[in-house]
Parts: C-alpha cells; sequence; structure tokens
C-alpha cells in the first residue's frame, strides 16, 4: 500500500479500530492453539476489542494463523490484517542450545545462521514477529532467565545483538524472516538477589556501560520493535519511562519501531503502586511512548476515557497507530496477510535435514568442556566398557523452557546419540532428575498426579539406584547424564540452590567411589555450583539446554568427531553464595589479590574463596593451545593512532582446533572506578595440529572509554594494561601509555 494510501485508511478509521491496533491478545481469544506462559486471570474486555484487536500472541503454525486472520479481516471494519507475534527464542520447531549457551560458542556468524533459520521455519508458520533476541547483561545464576541471554558481558551480547537481530530480519524482503523484537528494555537482568520480577536499582554508568549497550546494538541493526521490561530501574516501572523510552531509545538512539510492553505489565503498574487504576496505567504508558499494550485491559478500557475527557489528545493515538500500520504495510500484509506462510511450506521448512545439521553443529561448538583429568576424553568405544547412567539418559526433554513451539518428541536423547558409536551400549536411569516435591510443585506446570509419576517410589529409586551402581561396577567408564528439570531455569526460575538436585549428587557420590572413570555431562539452563563434584569425577560437559540434536552433538563431542570449542560467558560460582558474580567487576581498594593488606582485611569471604570456579570466557579442549610473544607495536598511543596487538598460538597436539582468543583491557586510573577487566575484542581462529598461528587485534583509543554517570561517553588518557589469553583469568599482559 502507497503511504498515501495508509495515511487515508488510518483518517478513515474510529477511535475505536484504532485502539484495537494497540492491543494484543493471545490466542484463547480467537479459539486458537496458545503456548502463552504467563498470568491468565479474565482480562475484562469485550468482544468488540477482541474484534478489533491488531496483533495476537504465541498463535502459530500456518492453518491456525491463517484461520484467525481470515477471520480477524473479516469482523475488522477495515479488514486490516492482524500481525503474529510469539517466542521465537532460540529455535521454532528446530531448536537451538539456550542462547546461553549460543553465546558459549562465540561464533556470532554461526548464530545469524541459527536465526535465520528459526525466521525461515516461523514465517512458514504463519508468524511475523518474533520475541528475540533477549539482550539482558545477566550477572546472577540464580535468576532463571539467565537461559535466555547471551551472557554476561555487553560487548559480546552487542556483537550478538547484530547478528540475531540480522539473522531473523535479513530474510524479511522474501517473507523468509520476521521483524525482531529485542527484549527486555531495560536492565532486567540486573533484578535484584537473583529474584524473579523484582526491582533493578543501579548506577547510571553501570546501566549505560554494562546494560544498555545490547539493546543499543539491536537498535542499530534495525530491529523492528523493542519489549519493555516487566521490573523497575531505580524506582520507574520500564513500561512507563519516559526517560528510557523517550529520551534514550526514541530520542538518543533514534528508534523509530514500535514499543510493546511485557505480558499485562501495564496492567501491573496497578501493582508496583505507579498507577492507581487501568485508566491511569494506559495513560502513563502511553505518554511514555507504549505503543502496543501486550496481554492487559488498559489500553482497551482506558484509552477511549482518556481522549473522551480530554486528557489525551487523539493525535497521539495516532501516532502510535500509525507506527503499528506501518510494520504490517512494510511486511505488505495489506497485499498478502498470510506473509508467504502455507501448510506446504511450513511441512518443507521446519526441522528439514538441514537445520537438523546447523542445530548440531552449534550444539556442539556450545558445549563447554569444564574438566578433562588424565584425558579421560575423548573416549575409546573399541577398548573401554562404557555405560550410560542417569534420569537425562533417555530424556528428549533437552530444548530447555523458552522453546515453546519446540517438541521433545523431535530431539535427539542422549542415548540415541551414543548408540551411533554404541549400539549397544548398556542405560540406566540411576535416579529421577528431581525429588524434591515441593519444588516440582512451585514449577506451576504440573499436576498432582504427575508429579507423582515423576518422583519414583522409594523402593523404585532405591532399585534404580542399585541397577545403576552394578552396571558401573561392570564399566570402565561411566557417563552420567545429569542435570536440572527443563522448567527450574527460564522465566520465574529463580532459585537459591545453584546445586545438582540431592538425590543426583548421592548417586554420584556412590559411583564415583567405585574407581571408575567418570564422565559427567550436564544439562542446565544456567551456572552450576559443581564445587562439590569436580573431585568426584574426572570430566565435566556443561551441555546446556543443547536443543534438538542434543544427543548427537554430546555424542560427537564425547567420542572426538568434534573438539569441544565452547567458552563459558557466564561466570560459575564456586557457592551460590557469591552471586552475583561477573568477571568484569569494579575494582576494589582492598582486592583479595594484591592487596597492601595480608590476612582478613581484604575484599573476600572468611568461608570461601572470592574468586569463581570457572571464570568468564573458560573451556578447554582436546588441545592445548600455547599462547607466546604478546606484542604490543607501540608503548605510547595518541589519539589519533591506533595500536596493533599480537599473540603467537602454538597448537603441538594432533587435533586440529578452534581457539577463542581473547583480549580484554583494564583503566589503571580513572576518574570512576573502573572494572578489573573488559573485554574488548576476541577471534575464534582455527589452529591446525602441530602448526602455530599469529593473531592479531587493532584497537582505537575510542573503545576504551567509559560512561559516567550523566551517560556520557569518555575517554580519559593514563596507563591501561592489555590482557591476552584463553579465558578472562589466564591471560598474559602488556602496559600502554595513552597520551
Ligand atoms: C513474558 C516474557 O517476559 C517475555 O519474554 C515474553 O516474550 C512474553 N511473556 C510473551 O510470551
Amino acid at each position: 500500500m502507497k503511504e498515501t494510501e495508509l495515511k487515508e485508511l488510518l483518517n478513515d478509521m474510529s477511535l475505536d479500530e484504532k485502539i484495537g491496533q494497540l492491543v494484543q491478545l493471545s490466542g484463547e481469544f480467537f479459539q486458537a492453539n496458545d503456548i502463552s506462559y504467563g498470568p491468565r486471570e479474565k482480562l475484562g474486555i469485550t468482544q468488540k476489542t477482541v474484534d478489533l484487536t491488531g496483533s495476537v500472541l504465541n498463535v502459530a503454525g500456518a492453518e491456525a494463523t491463517r484461520k484467525v486472520q481470515d477471520h480477524q479481516m473479516a469482523v475488522q471494519p477495515h479488514h486490516i490484517p492482524v500481525l503474529f507475534m510469539s517466542d521465537v527464542i532460540y529455535g521454532y520447531k528446530t531448536i537451538y542450545p539456550i542462547p546461553l549457551g549460543l553465546g558459549a560458542t562465540w561464533n556470532p556468524d554461526l548464530v545469524k545462521k541459527a536465526f535465520a533459520t528459526a525466521a525461515d521455519e516461523a514465517s512458514s508458520a504463519g508468524i511475523q514477529v518474533g520475541y528475540a533476541p533477549m539482550l539482558d547483561t545477566v550477572h546472577d545464576a540464580r535468576w532463571g532467565r539467565v537461559l535466555e541471554s547471551p551472557g554476561e558481558d555487553p560487548r559480546l551480547n552487542s556483537i550478538y545483538a547484530q547478528a540475531m537481530v540480522t539473522g531473523f530480519q535479513d530474510g524479511l524482503k522474501d517473507k523468509k524472516g520476521i521483524a525482531s523484537c529485542f527484549k527486555h528494555f531495560a536492565g532486567y537482568g540486573g533484578v535484584e538477589a537473583g529474584r524473579e520480577y523484582n526491582s533493578v536499582d543501579m548506577s547510571i554508568s553501570n546501566l549505560y556501560q554494562n546494560y544498555l549497550p545490547a539493546y543499543k546494538a539491536a537498535v542499530k541493526a534495525g530491529a523492528k520493535m523493542a519489549m519493555t521490561s516487566l521490573t523497575s530501574l531505580n524506582g520507574v516501572p520500564s513500561t512507563a519511562d519516559q526517560w528510557l523510552l523517550k529520551d534514550v531509545l526514541r530520542k538518543a538512539w533514534r528508534f523509530k519501531g514500535i514499543i510493546i510492553s511485557d505480558y499485562a505489565s501495564i496492567y501491573e503498574l496497578i501493582k508496583h503502586g505507579f498507577a492507581t487504576d487501568e485508566t491511569d496505567a494506559a495513560e502513563k504508558a502511553i505518554n511514555a511512548s507504549m505503543d502496543i499494550d501486550m496481554k492487559s485491559p488498559c489500553y482497551a478500557n482506558g484509552l477511549k476515557k482518556l481522549v473522551t475527557n480530554g486528557k489525551l489528545d487523539e493525535k497521539k493515538i495516532d501516532e502510535t497507530v500509525w507506527r503499528v500500520l506501518s510494520l504490517k504495510n512494510e511486511l505488505h500484509l495489506f497485499e498478502d496477510p498470510y506473509f508467504g506462510s502455507s501448510v506446504e511450506r511450513e511441512k518443507k521448512s521446519v526441522l528439514s535435514e538441514e537445520k537438523r545439521k546447523l542445530s548440531r553443529k552449534i550444539a556442539e561448538e556450545a558445549i563447554v568442556m569444564l574438566q578433562n583429568k588424565d584425558n579421560v576424553l575423548p573416549l575409546k568405544p573399541r577398548d573401554e566398557k562404557i555405560a550410560l547412567i542417569g534420569p537425562y539418559s533417555t530424556e528428549h526433554s533437552l530444548l530447555g523452557m523458552w522453546a515453546v513451539h519446540g517438541e521433545p518428541k523431535d530431539s535427539i536423547s542422549i542415548e540415541e546419540g551414543i548408540k551411533k558409536y554404541i549400539p549397544n551400549i548398556k542405560v540406566a536411569k540411576g535416579t529421577d532428575i528431581g525429588r524434591n516435591r515441593k519444588m516440582l510443585e512451585k514449577l506451576g506446570f504440573f499436576s498432582k498426579e504427575q508429579i507423582d509419576q515423576m518422583i519414583s517410589p522409594e523402593v523404585i529409586e532405591q532399585k534404580n539406584n542399585e541397577q545403576a551402581v552394578s552396571l558401573a561396577k561392570q564399566s570402565d567408564v561411566v557417563i552420567l547424564a545429569m542435570g536440572e528439570n527443563a522448567l527450574e531455569a527460564g522465566e520465574a526460575g529463580a532459585k537459591t540452590n545453584l546445586c545438582l538436585p540431592q538425590n543426583q549428587l548421592s548417586l554420584i557420590d556412590k559411583i564415583s567411589k567405585l574407581g571408575k572413570k567418570v564422565v559427567l555431562l550436564i544439562i542446565s539452563g544456567r551456572p552450576l555450583v559443581l564445587t562439590n563434584i569436580v573431585d568426584k569425577v574426572d570430566a565435566i560437559l556443561e551441555c546446556w539446554f543443547p536443543g534438538t540434536e542434543g544427543g548427537n552433538a554430546i555424542a560427537n563431542i564425547l567420542f572426538g568427531k568434534a573438539n569441544p570449542s565452547g567458552r563459558l560467558t557466564m561466570t560459575f560460582p564456586y557457592d551460590v553464595g557469591q552471586e552475583p558474580i561477573y568477571y568484569n567487576h569494579m575494582s576494589t581498594g582492598r582486592p583479595v589479590h594484591n592487596s597492601q593488606h595480608v590476612g582478613r582485611f581484604v575484599s573476600k569471604y572468611i568461608d570461601a574463596p572470592a574468586d569463581p570456579l570457572y571464570p568468564f570466557g573458560y573451556g578447554l579442549s582436546y588441545d592445548q593451545i600455547k599462547y607466546s610473544d604478546l606484542k604490543l607495536d607501540k608503548e605510547k598511543l595518541s589519539r589519533n593512532e591506533e595500536l596493533n596487538v599480537s599473540i603467537k598460538l602454538t597448537n603441538d597436539s594432533n587435533w586440529d582446533c578452534k581457539e577463542t582468543v581473547q583480549l580484554y583491557f583494564h583503566d589503571k586510573v580513572a576518574s570512576l572506578v573502573q572494572p578489573v577487566k573488559r573485554l574488548l575484542d576476541f577471534q575464534k581462529v582455527e589452529v591446525p595440529k602441530n602448526s602455530s598461528k599469529e593473531v592479531t587485534f587493532m584497537i582505537k583509543p575510542q573503545q576504551l572509554g567509559f560512561f559516567d554517570n550523566h551517560g556520557q561517553y569518555v575517554l580519559e588518557n593514563g596507563k591501561f594494561d592489555i590482557f591476552v589469553g584463553r579465558n578472562s583469568r589466564d591471560c598474559l599482559q602488556k602496559e600502554f601509555l595513552l597520551d
């Protein structure tokens, strides 16, 4: 439609119709399938609002979306098509590893492909907007939603933001992409104490430095939509934060797209104590430039009153509706309301062999080898008797909580993957995933009967344990497949205990006493506390929720078809009491290492180390690349020059490897206290067996600045440290002066 026609359409619409465009409802209102997660209280809206609704949440599938579209267009006076938006977070039907695993690949090109193929599947199924990427910087593993984020580093997350947004959107012109709605703006990952939906309170410098860059990168990459956070930031709920949405997002970053509230978050302004009632909440949200009200009655019931009683100029509504209509027009929905979707295309697109292959490759690169004593891995199926034990051995639930369209039945279990190497592998369940009834109840999805099924009776549990121990006794190597329940991580999955469930720990104990080689596979949506396990097992692979091809990818790593190359993007704590813990923390006056003080009075714990168990950037491979000859081409740099940093990598092993070379810096003296290290750049390079390679980086002085407490970017001259290494802890170091 031409812009003039679109304007005519807007002029011709009644106020009710316009308001309808700003309302989003989920499938249950349209007699369609609905996989939304969220409170489902009755909204108190009229059928008229349902008929005029501008967008639909989480209805998916070519047939279902077509049915809803046909009906909605028929009842809408101007036959305006609805937009279908959905949670396509790390895959649609072909599921990739959870974003924390995607992050661990340090491979934005691959991640871009994952998002492009997810968009292809989703668009074939009638979805036009994906609620991703989730770009909240995460510092606290207690928070369940760390699963959805690429990790704790603002620079790395910004690179992924660009890859993810363009992955989704590059195919839009051919109707093979979907529009990207990044989220949750802003700072949701900073929830106090890691408790879900809790408040966020942080300095402006911290916000600009650590939390905003990834969202800004999404805007720069052209994301069409932004979703606000359910939380408050420095006292103001993000959903109605004029400073955040108008001054930062719209004015400073020039974001022209649609802003949508998160599920019911306009209504929740009342619970926040920020608005008196639905109408007040609607007024506060629209005045903050909020366009679409997801799943709340506020816009539907409040906006008209505001216009009628003169509190809101209809022009404001027009501006907002214009943004919604413009996206519909940009996607050519007025000409093709199905956006190229069809049952035939969907059949061809979803779970194609090519997509499975990509998912497998990404899962291989996402797996992080945390430990490999005496090179117990890779396994040698011809020489060793290998057993597979643990509740995740045969489990197909490897997708993680936010793969809402993925189906466990389509995923490859660990047993199935391993069988490709050892067709007659012996398997024992050993124990349940979890036996804590109270926690299973709190997950909120299971009926009493389901929980009864999930927790085996005591006698069966004992028998499972005995069978596992007896199988382990007959073996040389035991692969233990353990982990969290899929619903323990993800939204509303905050926990205070980050260890594996007690029943799994006690099985590990029993098996570790048999003197066999033990390889532990961990399926989890977050960093766990592994401190009490590391001495009981030989090797540990952090597999995350690895996605549809998880079992195959894990097997390929176990048997050496793939060399592990994943590196953590979130710190693994030594103890839960250290949370939040992250590598780029501020310098303190009494650091635990190199302090002028000795003994008690340093920044430490008296019952645990201050350092994490595994730092950011950490991961092992079957080779051990050596780093040497760190060189800076200048000792003194002026602002119009560039600094060249080089390092030599030597691979003496018989493994071809992919090494993620990480470059960090530290600003030694500044007008604001600075982080001990900040990631500046990285390269994932291939180093063939028995070879060496020089890797170089170019640094521009502009990259070395920081944000002050007015949100201004400042660069100060002085001394800087450069660190290059295999992770944020083990680095070579050199100093230079910016003058
Ligand atoms: C709530 C979640 O916070 C958000 O991430 C998601 O996109 C919406 N619900 C829609 O399902």
